[in-house]
């Protein structure tokens, strides 16, 4: 159904977790994936990425941005789709009240989350509309509800919602879809990261898990599997949609 043979696909966070699965996803059903990360370290000796085009950005820096939307541009002649997964999570994973968060990590969350997804989309929406595409933002679930302690990640997420509809209106009849995708907890480094912060991290996850009707965290590939579906032509009369896969999290 998903069949992305022929596409050219830029998605950026793809050195781990949300992104690696969608690139390997994406790559599986026949796309040519470019992916980029802020470091490549950890993929040199991994064979997972092998077919995979992977360079090194910062997608809060719109020259790096660029030269990574030329450089595809040049060796594949298109771009098809662009899923904006590269994020950040609060540094501290204590609930710090906004008073007591720093600018630093307000900058960093809405400049990465934020600003880093309307950086790629503007650079590479030349592109898409020569020819129509699709935008996927890795927004999340706190992009829909709010919890304390998580200010900055909760509106850098809410914002790229916004960013996703405002995009979806703009170029709807230009032939470019632009949809969210909202994960639910996922088992990623992201997760684990702040997890193994906690002064139990097995039970910091056991109440994580059941925070999720189904009783477990998501895995990296089902979030994949919706990205996939959204950058393909079964996805067609899908724009401006905002997407929850969350086991559950924010029926409730
Ligand atoms: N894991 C979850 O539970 C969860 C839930 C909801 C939403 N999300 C979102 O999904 C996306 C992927 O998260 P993940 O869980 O796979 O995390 P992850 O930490 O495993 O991967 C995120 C990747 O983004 C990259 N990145 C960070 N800053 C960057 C920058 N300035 N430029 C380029 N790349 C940068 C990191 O190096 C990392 O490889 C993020 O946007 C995150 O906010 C994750």
């Amino acid at each position: 159904m998903n069949d992305l043979t022929g596409k050219v696909i830029l998605v950026t966070g793809a050195a781990s977790g949300i992104g690696a699965a969608t690139c390997f996803k994406l790559r599986d059903l026949g796309a040519t994936v470019s992916g980029c990360d802020l470091s490549l370290v950890p993929l040199k000796t991994e064979s997972r990425f092998e077919g995979l085009r992977m360079e090194t950005v910062d997608v809060r820096d719109p020259e790096q941005v660029q030269a990574f939307v030329d450089l595809v541009v040049e060796r594949h002649e298109r771009i098809d789709a662009v899923v904006n997964c590269a994020g950040v999570a609060p540094t501290s994973y204590t609930t710090l009240m906004t008073h007591e968060t720093t600018h630093h990590d307000w900058d960093q969350q809405i400049g990465v989350n934020l600003t880093g997804t309307y950086t790629v989309s503007r650079a590479a929406l030349p592109a898409l509309l020569v020819q129509g595409g699709a935008i996927v933002n890795i927004s999340s679930i706190m992009g829909l509800i709010a919890t304390a302690g998580a200010s900055a990640y909760t509106a850098s997420k809410a914002g790229v919602l916004g960013l996703t509809r405002s995009m979806a209106v703009e170029y709807a009849t230009s032939g470019v879809r632009v949809n969210a995708v909202c994960p639910g907890y996922i088992d990623t480094p992201m997760v684990h990261t702040g997890l193994s912060r906690s002064d139990d991290p097995a039970a910091a996850l056991r109440l994580l898990e059941l925070l999720h009707p189904m009783g477990r965290l998501g895995e990296p590939s089902e979030i994949a599997d919706v990205v996939a579906w959204l950058v393909s032509d079964s996805a067609s009369f899908v724009t401006g949609a905002t997407i929850p896969v969350d086991g559950g999290y924010t029926a409730i």
